[in-house]
C-alpha cells in the first residue's frame, strides 16, 4: 500500500471548510443519524452509557446518541463544525446534553470507560502514517467489551484526488485486530447528496 497523506477537507482545512460552506452543502452531511450507526445499535442492545462521536461534524449522530440516553462527547478538530454540532443539540431540545471537545481525535485522553466510539467519516480522512494511533487513541477511550462503529469510504468508491481513503475489509481487519474484534462488516452508502459507497464496522474492544 502506498503511503496516503490525509485529507483536510475540500477547503484545504476543516475549519476553513466549515467556515467557507453552508451546512446543507456540506457533502457528509445527511441531516439525520446514520443508518448503520441505528441499525447496529439495535442489533447490539446496549444500554447507553458513556459515548464518544469522533470528528462529530454537523453532530446528526451526536445528537441521536443523547436522545437515546447516551451521555455522549462530541469531539471535532473545527470549532465551528462544533457550532454546527450545538446547533442540532439545541434543535433537538437537549441543551447542555452533550458535552463538545475541540480537540485533535488522536490526543484524546482515554479514561477507558466508554461503551460506545462512533466515527463516520472521520477515520478515512487521517494520513496513513496516524492510523496505528488512531487505533490505540479509539481503544483508549473505550472499557473492555465496548463498541468501535466505523463508518469509511469502500475500495468500491472510484478514485477521487484529494479524497478520503478508500479501504477494503481486509485493511480494516488487520488495522484494528490487536486491540478489536470484528463484529461485522456492511457495504453501504454514505446517505448525504453524493451517496459514496461505505463500509461500516462494527468493532468490540478486546
Ligand atoms: C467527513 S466529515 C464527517 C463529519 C460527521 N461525522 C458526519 O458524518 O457528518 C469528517 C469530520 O472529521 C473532523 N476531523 C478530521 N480530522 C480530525 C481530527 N484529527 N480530529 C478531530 N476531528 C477531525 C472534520 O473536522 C470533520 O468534521
Amino acid at each position: 500500500m502506498t503511503e496516503y497523506q490525509g485529507t483536510k477537507g475540500p477547503q484545504g482545512s476543516w475549519e476553513e471548510t466549515y467556515r467557507r460552506t453552508a451546512p446543507g452543502d456540506l457533502p457528509w452531511n445527511a441531516g439525520m443519524v446514520d443508518g448503520d450507526l441505528k441499525d447496529a445499535l439495535f442489533a447490539l442492545a446496549l444500554d447507553p452509557g458513556k459515548a464518544y462521536d469522533l470528528g462529530c461534524g454537523p453532530g446528526n449522530d451526536a445528537a441521536f446518541l443523547a436522545r437515546e440516553g447516551w451521555k455522549v462527547t462530541a469531539v471535532d478538530i473545527s470549532p465551528t463544525a462544533l457550532q454546527l454540532a450545538r446547533q442540532a443539540e439545541a434543535k433537538a431540545g437537549l441543551e447542555g446534553k452533550i458535552q463538545f471537545v475541540a480537540a485533535d481525535v488522536l490526543g484524546l485522553e482515554g479514561h477507558g470507560d466508554a461503551v460506545l466510539v462512533n466515527d463516520r467519516g472521520c477515520f478515512h480522512t487521517l494520513p496513513s502514517r496516524h492510523w496505528a494511533d488512531y487505533v490505540k487513541s479509539a481503544a483508549g477511550l473505550l472499557k473492555k467489551g465496548g463498541i468501535l462503529a466505523l463508518k469509511v469510504f469502500s475500495f468500491k468508491e472510484p478514485d477521487g484526488a484529494g479524497g478520503p481513503y478508500r479501504f477494503t475489509p481486509e485493511e480494516l481487519e488487520n488495522l484494528f485486530e490487536g486491540s478489536f474484534e470484528m463484529v461485522s462488516l456492511k457495504e453501504g452508502v454514505f446517505h448525504g447528496p453524493r451517496k459514496p459507497y461505505s463500509l461500516f464496522g462494527v468493532f468490540r474492544k478486546k
